[in-house]
């Protein structure tokens, strides 16, 4: 079982589900596909966010993927069902695990959730939740600046506090709630800034954590578990469909893939 692990997203969000399956799986192979060049997916319209979404599966599929991590929110929300229908490789989105660790932290039973236009409007975190706890009540609100802003390399000056701020600020009317839910996959490279500004009563959450014990869960079950004794001592391979240089920077400076190689791939 030495085939890589395949994760895609559209565009640099998904290192942050990356980085936590890497710590938690050092010794898997991963390929990364961010798909910048037509980033952002949450304000395009469903029916493109599927296209783009199975042009960069069938571009992982040449690698041989043995599972496919849909790291992005806008893309599980809107095409993951139509993936586990089609692949016949386990397929695992980042909407349930960020339901799940979410119901795990709160007490007040009211929880936020930001996300993109397109992941906010198909309530996919809303009903995840009420799966596991109907009388969960939430709050939804899409913040469509954020990743223009996280993908332009903005992620902590004063305009970044400015536009956090006030992408937030209804919040203020919702005041039982105690967590919130990082719906985008981008949202971490700015959780700092969501932090300050919220303050200490709210806990912000991301899926990564407990997507990366749902892929090792899957490797368990599914006996998938790369057999190598080493580890591997090279960082995953990181491809893009748009320029080389945020991800060069973002993958050195915060996610520490000193080794990754970091190529540019042509989608059709
Ligand atoms: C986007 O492409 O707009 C954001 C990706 C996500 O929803 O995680």
């Amino acid at each position: 079982m030495e085939r890589p692990i395949g994760v895609i997203d559209s565009g640099i969000g998904g290192l942050t589900v990356l980085y936590e399956l890497k710590r938690q799986l050092p010794k898997e192979k991963f390929v990364y596909l961010g798909d910048t060049l037509r980033c952002p997916y949450g304000s395009k319209e469903p029916m493109e966010v599927k296209q783009y979404t199975w042009e960069m599966v069938e571009h992982l599929l040449t690698f041989d993927i043995k599972l496919l991590v849909v790291a992005c929110n806008t893309a599980t929300a809107i095409v993951l069902e139509d993936l586990i229908q089609h692949l016949n490789i386990p397929v695992i989105g980042v909407v349930e695990p960020g339901a799940r660790a979410a119901i795990k932290s709160t007490v007040s039973q009211h929880i936020g959730i930001i996300g993109t236009k397109n992941t906010i409007s198909s309530q996919a975190y809303e009903y995840a939740l009420k799966q596991i706890n109907p009388h969960i009540k939430t709050l939804g609100i899409a913040c469509p600046r954020f990743v223009p802003m996280i993908e332009s390399g903005d992620i902590t000056g004063e305009e970044a506090y400015r536009v956090v701020y006030e992408s937030l600020k209804s919040i203020e009317h919702s005041p039982n709630i105690d967590t919130l839910i990082l719906g985008c996959t981008h949202y971490p490279i700015i959780q700092p800034v969501i932090e300050d500004v919220l303050g200490d009563k709210v806990t912000v959450l991301s899926s990564a954590l407990e997507t990366g014990a749902e892929v090792s869960a899957s490797l368990t079950f599914y006996n998938m578990h790369t057999t190598t004794d080493t580890l591997l001592s090279n960082d995953p391979l990181i491809l893009t469909t748009g320029s080389l240089q945020v991800l060069q920077r973002l993958k050195d400076e915060i996610f520490h893939f000193t080794n990754s190689q970091v190529k540019q791939v042509t989608l059709v």
